[in-house]
C-alpha cells in the first residue's frame, strides 16, 4: 500500500520517528529509516555542533530517506541551520515552533520537501499559506511541546484533512500501533508520526528509567505543564510535574537537570515528556518489530473494514 506521504518522502512505510531534543539522533533515525519508515534528526535541543555530526552519521549509517526537524524557536543561528542543511542536500524537513513563512520559502526554493508541524486549523492555515508540501498535526494527546490550548488528533485531523485536501497530512499524538494507524487513514492521515513510543524503542538513546516509566505509566499519568521557555508540553506525572500543575507555575529546563533525566535515569530531576498513549505501550520494543507490526496490522484492519463494509452494503 503507498500513500501520498510514502511517494512524496520515498519510504516504504508511513511511520515517521518524532523529532524529540537529545533522543532523535542518528541511532535512532537510522534505525528508523533502515526499517522502512522515516527517521527525523532534532534541533531543539539547540546543540547545533553536535547536530552537524548527527546529520553527517546518518549519511554513513543509513541510504535511505531521513530528515531533520528545524524547532525554529530553540535555534539561535537559524540562517546558519538552513544553509547547512542545503549544503548537506537534507531532503526533507519539518518546520516547527515558529512562523513558517520564515525558512519554508527558502527551503522550497531550493528542492526541500517541506512539512509545517500544526497544532491548530489556525495553524494550517498559516503553513498552507506559506506554501508548505504538507502538515505534521499535532494532538494534545501527545508527547512533547504543545498550544496549551490545542485540540485532540481526533478533532484536528479529519477537519484539516477537509479543508486542505491537496495537502498530504502526518498525524502525530496518540498514535502506536495498527489500530490506531488506521483510525489516522481513516480520519484523513497520510501517514503517522510516532514520539512516546519511539522512546520505549530499545535503540532510544536515554536511560532505560524512562523507557519503563512508559512501559508502568497509565494513560491518566501524564500532565500538561508551561516550561519556562517555550509553549506548554505534556510530561510524565512526576511528584515534581504534578505540583507544578496544581501551582500553575512553570517547570524549569535547566539543562543539567534534564540530562539527570535523559541520561541518568532520575525521573525527578528534569522533566520527562510522554504522551497519553504511554497507556497503550507495554514493552520496550526494537524500532524494526514497532514498524513492521503497526503497518502490517493497519493493512490488515483496513482490508479486513473494507470487506465488511462491503458485505454489509450488499445485503
Ligand atoms: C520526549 C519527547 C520530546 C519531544 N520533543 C520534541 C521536539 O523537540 N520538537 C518537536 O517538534 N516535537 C517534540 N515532541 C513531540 C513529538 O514530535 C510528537 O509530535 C509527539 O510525541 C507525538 O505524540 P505521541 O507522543 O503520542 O506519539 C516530543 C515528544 C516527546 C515524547
Amino acid at each position: 500500500m503507498q500513500t501520498r506521504v510514502t511517494e512524496m518522502l520515498g519510504i516504504e512505510i508511513p511511520i515517521v520517528q518524532a523529532p524529540m531534543g537529545w533522543i532523535a539522533r542518528s541511532q535512532l533515525a537510522s534505525a528508523v529509516s533502515i526499517a522502512g519508515g522515516l527517521g527525523i534528526i532534532e534541533t531543539s535541543s539547540g546543540q547545533l555542533d553536535v547536530i552537524k555530526d548527527e546529520i553527517a552519521a546518518m549519511r554513513e549509517l543509513t541510504d535511505k530517506p531521513w530528515g531533520v526537524n528545524v524547532a525554529q524557536l530553540f535555534i539561535r543561528d537559524l540562517d546558519g541551520l538552513i544553509e547547512f542543511l542545503l549544503e548537506n542536500k537534507v531532503g526533507f524537513v519539518t518546520t516547527s515552533a515558529g512562523d513558517p513563512a520564515v525558512v519554508a520559502p527558502t527551503l522550497k526554493e531550493a528542492g526541500v520537501t517541506v512539512f509545517h508541524v500544526v497544532p491548530t486549523i489556525r495553524g494550517a492555515e498559516k503553513a498552507a499559506d506559506a506554501g508548505v508540501d504538507g502538515f505534521v498535526i499535532e494532538g494534545i494527546e501527545g508527547g512533547g511541546f504543545k498550544n496549551a490550548k490545542g485540540a485532540s488528533s481526533l478533532v484536528l485531523v479529519p477537519e484539516i484533512a477537509a479543508r486542505f485536501p491537496e495537502l498530504p497530512i502526518i498525524a502525530a499524538g496518540g498514535f502506536t500501533d495498527g489500530p490506531s494507524m488506521a483510525a489516522a487513514f481513516a480520519l484523513g492521515a497520510d501517514g503517522v508520526q510516532m514520539g512516546t513510543r519511539m522512546v520505549a524503542s530499545v535503540e532510544s538513546p536515554i536511560h532505560d528509567n524512562w523507557k519503563q516509566s512508559i512501559v508502568a505509566g497509565k494513560e491518566t499519568d501524564t500532565v500538561l505543564v508551561k516550561g519556562a521557555i517555550g509553549p506548554a508540553m505534556r510530561t510524565l506525572r512526576t511528584e515534581k510535574t504534578a505540583q507544578v500543575n496544581e501551582e500553575h507555575g512553570s517547570v524549569s529546563l535547566d539543562i543539567d537537570d534534564m540530562m539527570g533525566t535523559y541520561f541518568g535515569g532520575d525521573m525527578e530531576s528534569g522533566v520527562a515528556m510522554s504522551g497519553q498513549v504511554q497507556g497503550r505501550i507495554h514493552s520496550v520494543e526494537p524500532v524494526a518489530d514497532i514498524l513492521r507490526a503497526a503497518w502490517n496490522d493497519c493493512q490488515s484492519i483496513l482490508t479486513e473494514l473494507g470487506a465488511r463494509t462491503a458485505a454489509s452494503t450488499s445485503k
